[in-house]
């Protein structure tokens, strides 16, 4: 491809602004003839890098390809659009992309169609996109976060001009509603309510990458979660830099204590949100929080240090004392909440006595979960200009101190869940082994267990047996197939015979007869095991012969065949509920 054609650059200076008002644009998407018959037979494949911002901005560009005719693709080195869409919020992110990005020479230099673009918030920093192209010439793309809604117009002008395209727009940024989506999981789904961040936190680059703060309708999220609560989902995160400043710039009173009320109204089963600012957390909020049982009792509060002087600095709004009282606060009104939180070491010049407030203030909070961060200088931001006299060393082992002190906290919240029964939200089958599930509880915890694949999406009981630092071992208590029943959109509960066999299980727990002969067989099973091993043949065949006779009469108890009976036609049904599903 020709030379590279510069349509715009970013400028820090523009992207510091605050002055233009959010602009509201209905997305009228259109795809060029030229774009539609390039995409057909051809994949794409999008690579993102940060939080969950870019997540959604992967689902949006994915829906946008996917309306082109664009498939998503299977291989990752068979691809015939590569998006990268990358992070600025510390340097070790920035250098995995430059990583990525040669990956990608080879795919480009075999495929004579290949487009490769980057994206995202790194692309928002001066001088980074001029280096990419002067580094890796085979990129044909290079936009950044307030265009992602115009991917296929790019695609088109580079296929219509021949020529590679930078187009890194720094201003205050729109809304821009009526966005396409290919939404990366089925039954979690990411909202965004808030835009950009007003906050200009010392260390941080995401106001300037990501614009004003701007509040979506309280109208158009609504809609979309009860779009999502009809196509079945069952948890909502409300996504925004700060969701509790929602609505400030509206200046129509509106709350997000108003927004969480109406959403948890809708009856979708999980309602997350994330990240919440603790200088904007109001008692409304809380008070909303503890009384919808659908809202996660489990908040992400980063408190980045313990110390009121490094937070005066890092230009947070509260002191540590401020913090702990919002803390206290959370836990007296919404007992048993879960509190998670970021953290940053090695601000400049934080002194010993300074990163020890912030291990007491984790020691006294004790957190759920945490994720601990080295202070990055970020180009173009006050902390970056302050000379530091803190040693890389030295931030290296206060990290490691920090990472001890949080992992106490997790263990001893991990524990206290062990031998309790919890809602689990079932992922699918875990990616370390697939024999076991995968889910989350209400809090947040990952947990393991044995069960059927096509509980994927549903909400099923798990009883913790084991606990790890980060993930728990448990057991599911559920019947599976009626927890699956459950999920298939509740009106398969109210057949005759899903009714029937539900019916018939329950007379068979009841019965106390059935319950006395399973402990028998159970306790028959051990004794022939013990004996098996110590080698005593004659007391072994007297267990097998009860045990025989034991399960005998229980399978052949009329309570037991009558809910046999039941349990292939609420099977056959079950599988009428599948098809509902995928
Ligand atoms: N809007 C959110 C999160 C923003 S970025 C909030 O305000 O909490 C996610 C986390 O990255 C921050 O909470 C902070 O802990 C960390 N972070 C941001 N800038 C950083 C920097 N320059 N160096 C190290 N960590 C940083
Ligand atoms: Fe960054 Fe602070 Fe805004 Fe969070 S609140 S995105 S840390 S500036
Ligand atoms: Fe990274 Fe941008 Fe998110 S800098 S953390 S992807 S807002």
């Amino acid at each position: 491809m020709g030379r590279t054609i510069y349509k715009s650059l970013p400028d820090m200076s523009l992207a510091r602004k605050r002055v233009d008002a959010p602009l509201l644009i209905k997305e009228d998407i259109k795809v060029s003839e030229r774009v539609r018959s390039f995409a057909q037979g051809k994949t794409y494949l999008i690579k993102t890098f940060g939080c969950q911002a870019n997540v959604r901005d992967e689902e949006i560009m994915a829906g946008y390809l996917e309306i082109a005719g664009f498939v998503k693709s299977g291989d990752e080195n068979a691809a015939d659009i590569v998006i990268i869409n990358t992070c600025a919020v510390r340097e070790n992110a920035e250098e995995k992309v430059y990583g990525m990005i040669g990956s990608f020479k080879a795919l480009s230099k075999n495929n004579p169609d290949f487009i490769l673009g980057i994206c995202g918030c790194m692309m928002q920093e001066v001088g980074v996109a001029e280096q990419i192209m002067k580094r890796y010439p085979f990129v044909n793309l290079i936009f950044g976060t307030h265009n992602v809604s115009k991917i296929l117009d790019l695609v088109d002008e580079h296929l219509a001009r021949h020529k590679d395209l930078v187009d890194v727009k720094s201003f205050s940024g729109d809304i821009v509603e009526n966005l396409p989506s290919s939404r990366l999981d089925h039954c979690k789904a990411y909202v965004n309510i808030t835009y950009g961040c007003d906050k200009f936190c010392t260390y941080c680059i995401v106001p300037y990458t990501r614009g004003r703060e701007r509040s979506r309708s309280v109208e158009e999220i609504v809609n979309e979660c009860r779009q999502l609560v009809e196509d079945g989902y069952q948890e909502i995160t409300l996504l925004g830099q700060n969701v509790n400043s929602y609505g400030k710039d509206l200046k129509n009173g509106t709350s997000f204590a108003e927004i969480l009320r109406k959403v948890a109204e809708l009856g979708i089963p999980r309602l997350r949100f994330m990240t919440s600012h603790p200088w904007d957390f109001t008692d409304e909020m809380l008070d909303v929080i503890a009384s919808y049982p659908n809202i996660m009792k489990c908040i992400h509060l980063p408190v980045q240090s313990g110390s009121s002087e490094v937070l005066r600095l890092m230009g947070r709004r509260y002191s540590r004392e401020d913090y702990l009282d919002l803390v206290k606060r959370i836990k007296t009104k919404i007992p048993g909440c879960a509190i998670t939180t970021d953290i940053i070491v090695g601000f400049p010049n934080e002194t010993t006595e300074q990163f020890e407030e912030t291990l007491t203030l984790c020691k006294e909070v004790v957190y759920d979960a945490a994720f601990t961060f080295i202070y990055s200088p970020r180009r173009g931001t006050p902390a970056a200009s302050i000379a530091d006299n803190v040693s890389s060393e030295e931030k290296h082992e206060r990290f490691i101190r920090l990472t001890k002190v949080i992992e106490e906290g997790v263990i001893y919240h991990a524990t206290q869940m062990v031998g309790k029964t919890y809602d689990v939200l079932v992922d699918g089958p875990s990616k370390k082994n697939s024999d076991l599930l995968s889910g989350y509880t209400e809090s947040g915890k990952l947990v393991h267990f044995k069960g059927p694949a096509y509980l994927k999406g549903c909400i099923v009981s798990v009883k913790i047996n084991e606990s790890h630092t980060f993930s728990m071992i448990g057991e599911l208590v559920d019947d599976p197939l009626i927890a699956f029943a459950k999920q298939a959109k509740k009106e398969l509960l109210n057949e005759p015979a899903l009714k029937a066999f539900i019916d018939a299980k329950e007379k068979l727990l009841a019965d106390k007869e059935l319950n006395e002969l399973k402990k028998q067989i159970v306790s028959l099973q051990k004794q022939m095991t013990v004996a098996l091993r110590d080698g005593e043949d004659s007391s072994y065949e007297e267990f097998k012969a009860a045990y025989l006779e034991a399960k005998e009469k229980y399978d052949t108890h009329p309570l037991v065949l009558n809910y046999l009976a039941y349990q292939e036609d609420a099977a056959s049904l079950l599988e009428q509920a599948k098809e509902i599903l995928s």
